[in-house]
């Protein structure tokens, strides 16, 4: 079994995924696995949202013998550090997280538990038993109140708007300390509106979808004049393993490339690189649906940005690839497995 990142300590072909009960992390386990890695996936199914939606997607991992779930919370003191001595994973994609924009206004402690504390202690952990690649999601969040389109990772960004925001800024800038002290390769994505099949309940596409499906009056914010770099999940997790193999290292991909000058360390936006503004967004799912949404005109929340859009240029250079799949194709992937996974018609 091959080692993408050609992993000369470690046990090359293993990869530890954290979050893998998650939308995101589901998939990417999926992909891996199908890529012939052996998978150690750990999430702690908190319910955040329906436990019942995690154990769903782990029950397609579990069948395949190289796919080690763990349950466990990772700022548990000696979890990773244990899980890291027993594994030695050639790499690392760190997934799990409390997520979303506008829980983070009320609930701000959820996110200092598993965001700060649970980095740190993968950073530890990662420190004690080195991967050749640790990889981490952040998100185009970190962006903030810039208005400069397409947003660029050597953008200084600075201006979180939400607490969510914030704590993953910090933990870019907790990784790049590891990285540069250590010499810790890794990577930093910021993710743009990740939807399709097995969909968080909290994000607009399971919201609108329901909603549509159920005859309830839909919630569109700002009025409707959003923008978001909606990337397809499938585009996603395959951009992810192909980053997998490009170790930050001493050989920029470019002038446009965020390399760190004392570390091993980069930040890379994984979005679609073309915007789509929210009505057209809500009009593909009525056209999945075949029903018409009964839209509720809103202001804007707080905490929300009104537009964002992924420079994808370094992204193509590191992977030779970014993601593709047009909104009507990605939106209808999604409806069709809301409707079989819910039984709704
Ligand atoms: N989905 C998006 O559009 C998007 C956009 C930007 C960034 N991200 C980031 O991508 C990552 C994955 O997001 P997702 O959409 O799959 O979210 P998700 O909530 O579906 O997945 C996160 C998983 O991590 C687990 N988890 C949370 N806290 C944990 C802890 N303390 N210990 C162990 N497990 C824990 C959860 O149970 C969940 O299964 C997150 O870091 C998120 O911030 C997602």
């Amino acid at each position: 079994m091959q080692d993408a990142t050609g992993a000369g300590k470690g046990s090359a072909g293993t990869i530890l995924i954290t979050g893998a009960a998650g939308f995101i992390g589901f998939h990417l386990a999926q992909a891996m696995l199908a890529q012939g890695w052996r998978v150690v996936g750990i999430d702690n199914h908190n319910s955040y949202y329906d436990p019942a939606l995690k154990a769903a997607r782990e029950a397609r991992l579990t069948p395949d013998p190289r796919y080690r779930p763990v349950r466990g919370g990772i700022e548990e003191p000696g979890l990773l550090a244990r899980i890291f001595a027993e594994e030695r994973p050639g790499a690392v994609v760190h997934l799990a997280a409390q997520a979303g924009v506008r829980h983070s206004i009320d609930n701000p402690r959820a996110y200092v538990q598993a965001n700060l504390i649970g980095t740190f202690e993968l950073l530890e952990a990662a420190r004690a038993c080195p991967p050749r690649h640790m990889l981490l999601a952040s998100t185009s969040s970190a962006y903030g109140a810039n208005t400069e389109m397409p947003y660029r990772e050597t953008d200084k960004a600075d201006s979180q708007m939400s607490f969510y925001a914030a704590t993953k800024k910090s933990t870019e800038a907790m990784a790049h300390s590891y990285a540069h002290l250590f010499a810790l390769p890794i990577t930093v994505f910021r993710f743009f509106t990740v939807y399709g099949p097995w969909g968080r309940p909290d994000m607009a596409p399971y919201l609108f979808t329901s909603a549509i499906l159920e005859g309830r009056p839909i919630r569109v914010f700002n009025h409707g004049d959003m923008k978001r770099d909606f990337t397809f999940v499938t585009d996603l997790v395959r951009a992810i393993g192909l980053l997998v193999g490009a170790v930050p290292g001493t050989d920029p991909a470019g002038e446009f490339d965020s390399l760190s000058p004392v570390a091993p360390f980069r930040v890379v936006n994984i979005g679609n690189g073309a915007p789509v503004q929210l009505m057209d967004f809500i009009a593909a799912i009525e056209t999945a649906t075949g029903r018409r949404a009964d839209r509720q005109m809103l202001p804007m929340q707080p905490g929300d940005v009104p537009a964002t859009w992924a420079d994808t240029t370094l992204l193509r250079a590191l992977s030779g690839y970014a993601p593709q799949t047009n909104l009507q194709d990605g939106v209808a992937a999604y409806v069709d497995w809301f409707r079989s996974f819910y039984g709704t018609d």
